[in-house]
């Protein structure tokens, strides 16, 4: 038997996407990875893993389930077998004992590193809560900075004693060796014998992913007006243990983090601690240093949407710039919320309830880009070579973001925001691409290009078409064929007398019909795919699901679908644009009505202009005549379009 308890540990630790990965081979698609099901026979990959939620789930077969129920199906393991795989994978003992001296020896040096951690961790919890010292200083001190036992507990903060080898004689007397306990970072090598790195310290151990102390923060009691002491030690690199690998609290974060699809990113043990105490628990500290891409990466297998929460200070809102753009590059969504001068996270979390330190992130949570744009602005005020430098500066972060749909929504809002045309801007993010794209090459220009940057003349042509007219609506017409498709709208038609009666259609019908009737196509090649898949599959009596396009053997489509249907910005992002969405689902039918009016009137201003341009170039009096009335019977369309436009809204 297994007890219960190492059964939850293997099965948190088991990475999903890890299991399968040694035997199916995953690419990733949006915030999931996807591959070829290993349970039936397929052409186009349908078997999806799904890190946040640590399950697989194959929509060709069906089959889906946990890391243990992948090993079980695959190589036909008992329950227990596939635990003991999985416990063997991720370093984990099923069955508790002493260790023998021997024991001890025999164990691999990381395994040894995590034991000798652990033994530490102990030693200094035990010391906090039953050393007479323990209580009256270090207990003192954590209750004074306002911890209540709870969260003490839960984190299970320590103390090191003054005396500077207290740990260092305890962990000899239980065989561990010098050599070790200075590799780990737990003593510090001296002639005069090795002493205790985090002595006169309180400590704040730090966990892995799979909650095992990976290593130590100790600060100092109070403060130090000589400056003498740092305020914090922290172990040194090891190879457990790499700060900036490493995001503090992440092991008791990570389950808020996925059930709110959200993480709030803090500087310091401080503000982890007291978020956490006022019942914030999505919340995670950088450890003072600025990002990394190893920590972001850690916060994206939860979710995609970060929120930095920094001191109200200048070095607060400067400290929010840096590393935010890698932020960007990994598309995540990044918010920035900026305290009130005289705070920082943890005093803002100790002064006020859990509902208006909510309240004050709902309010003040600023999209990242327009938050760097306004800072810069007013850093660069009035001088004309800075304000450039800012243009420049805003141009580069946007060319960062990997989705082209939002960079171009961002360009529109740094254009206002900046007052700088949209076409000046477009063509400066245009330049760094193409210019990051050569870079991509290598000096010889064959080099494998980095996916994420889009060839210059693909780029070109796709700039062409996210300007042209309609390519916002077109996009959000796809946009809710793949969301919406299937579900059913109430419409009244009439019967055979020609009496109204209530009838249902879907939405992709109701779509698919009325662009038709009009004889419109899309311009995107790859919308244009999707349209006539709808079609053809409306006519044989099918309406595809979302997954049938996420799953789509033509790339591009499975590209398109992935990023409409995950994009991470959703609704509110297009109404910036003067799209139409509100809230959708109450409101369906009025949504798809107005996005089909608002894209149609996008067509016919197109085919106006076209006209029009005609009409200034053609001699021949026949024709002229020809092209007037096309004009007349589009002004006609455009205001009919404009007042259906008018009542879908007006409801
Ligand atoms: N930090 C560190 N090493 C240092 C200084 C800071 O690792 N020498 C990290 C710690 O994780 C710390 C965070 O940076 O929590 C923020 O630093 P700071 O604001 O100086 O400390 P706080 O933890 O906020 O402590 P206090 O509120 O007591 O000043
Ligand atoms: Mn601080």
């Amino acid at each position: 038997m297994i007890p219960h308890e190492t059964v939850e540990a293997i099965l948190q630790a088991a990475h999903i996407e890890e299991v399968v990965g040694d035997f199916v081979t995953l690419k990733k698609r949006g915030a999931n990875l996807i591959g070829h099901c290993p349970f039936h026979n397929e052409k186009t990959p349908s078997f999806n893993v799904n890190p946040a939620r640590n399950i697989f789930k194959c929509f060709g077969c069906g089959k889906a389930g946990d890391s243990a129920k992948f090993l079980m199906e695959h190589e036909h393991y008992t329950y227990v077998e596939a635990l003991r795989y999985l416990a063997k994978k991720y370093n984990i003992q099923i069955e508790e004992k002493e260790q023998t001296p021997e024991e001890l020896l025999e164990q691999s040096e990381r395994e040894k590193m995590y034991n000798v951690n652990g033994f530490a961790s102990n030693f200094f919890i035990e010391t906090l809560w039953h050393s007479e010292e323990g209580q009256s200083v270090g207990l003192q001190y954590f209750r004074e900075r306002g911890f209540l036992d709870p969260i003490i507990e839960k984190f299970q903060l320590g103390y090191s004693p003054t005396a500077k080898d207290a740990f260092a004689t305890h962990a000899r007397k239980n065989g561990y060796d010098d050599d070790l306990l200075v590799k780990i970072g737990l003593c510090i090598h001296s002639e005069k014998g090795n002493y205790d790195r985090f002595h006169s310290r309180v400590i704040f151990p730090i966990h892995s992913m799979t909650g095992r102390v990976i290593g130590f923060g100790g600060r100092i009691l109070g403060s130090d007006p000589e400056k003498k002491l740092a305020k914090y030690q922290n172990s040194p690199q090891s190879e457990i243990y790499d700060k900036s690998h490493t995001l503090y609290g992440i092991y008791f974060a990570k389950n808020a983090i996925v059930r709110q699809d959200s993480c709030i990113l803090v500087e310091g043990y401080f503000d982890v601690l007291h978020m956490h105490q006022i019942g914030m628990e999505n919340v995670v500290a950088s450890s003072g240093t600025s990002l990394t891409m190893e920590q972001i990466r850690l916060v994206k297998r939860y979710t995609n949407n970060i929120t930095m929460l920094y001191d109200g200070d200048d070095a607060g809102l400067h400290a929010a710039l840096r590393g935010t753009d890698m932020i960007l590059s990994e598309g995540m969504n990044v918010r920035v919320v900026v305290l009130p001068p005289e705070h920082d996270p943890a005093t803002f979390a100790k002064t006020f309830p859990i509902e208006k330190v909510q309240g004050y992130l709902a309010d003040n949570a600023k999209d990242f880009i327009r938050f760097k744009t306004e800072l810069l602005l007013k850093d660069a005020a009035d001088d004309p070579i800075k304000r450039s430098e800012v243009i420049r500066d805003i141009v580069q972060t946007i060319s960062v973001i990997p989705d082209s749909i939002f960079r171009i929504s961002y360009i529109k809002e740094c254009s206002r925001l900046l007052d700088m045309p949209e076409t000046t801007l477009m063509a400066a993010l245009n330049k760094m691409l193409r210019a990051r794209f050569k870079k991509s090459l290598g000096p010889d220009g064959d080099a494998m290009p980095d996916e994420n940057i889009v060839a210059p003349n693909q780029e070109e042509e796709h700039l062409d078409e996210q300007i042209a007219p309609g390519f916002f609506q077109e996009r959000e017409l796809v946009k809710m064929l793949l969301m919406y498709g299937t579900s059913m709208i109430a419409i009244e038609t009439t019967d055979e007398e020609g009496k109204p009666v209530e009838d249902s259609i879907s939405v992709a019908q109701l779509i698919i019909d009325d662009l038709k009737q009009d004889e419109i196509q899309f311009n995107d090649s790859t919308n244009n795919k999707i349209f006539n898949i709808f079609d053809h599959e409306i006519d044989e009596g099918n309406i595809p699901n979302d997954q049938f396009f996420i799953s789509n053997e033509d790339d591009a489509i499975a590209n398109l679908a992935a990023d409409l249907l995950t994009s991470p910005y959703k609704l509110d992002r297009w109404e910036k644009h003067g799209i139409f969405v509100k809230t959708e689902q109450d409101v369906l039918k009025q949504a798809v009505m107005s996005a089909i009016y608002r894209y149609k009137d996008q067509v016919i201003d197109a085919r106006l202009r076209a006209v029009a341009e005609s009409l200034k170039q053609e001699t021949d009096p026949d024709n002229q005549l020809i092209l007037l009335k096309q004009k007349k019977d589009l002004d006609g369309v455009r205001m009919k379009i404009n007042h259906l436009l008018g009542i879908v809204i007006a409801k």
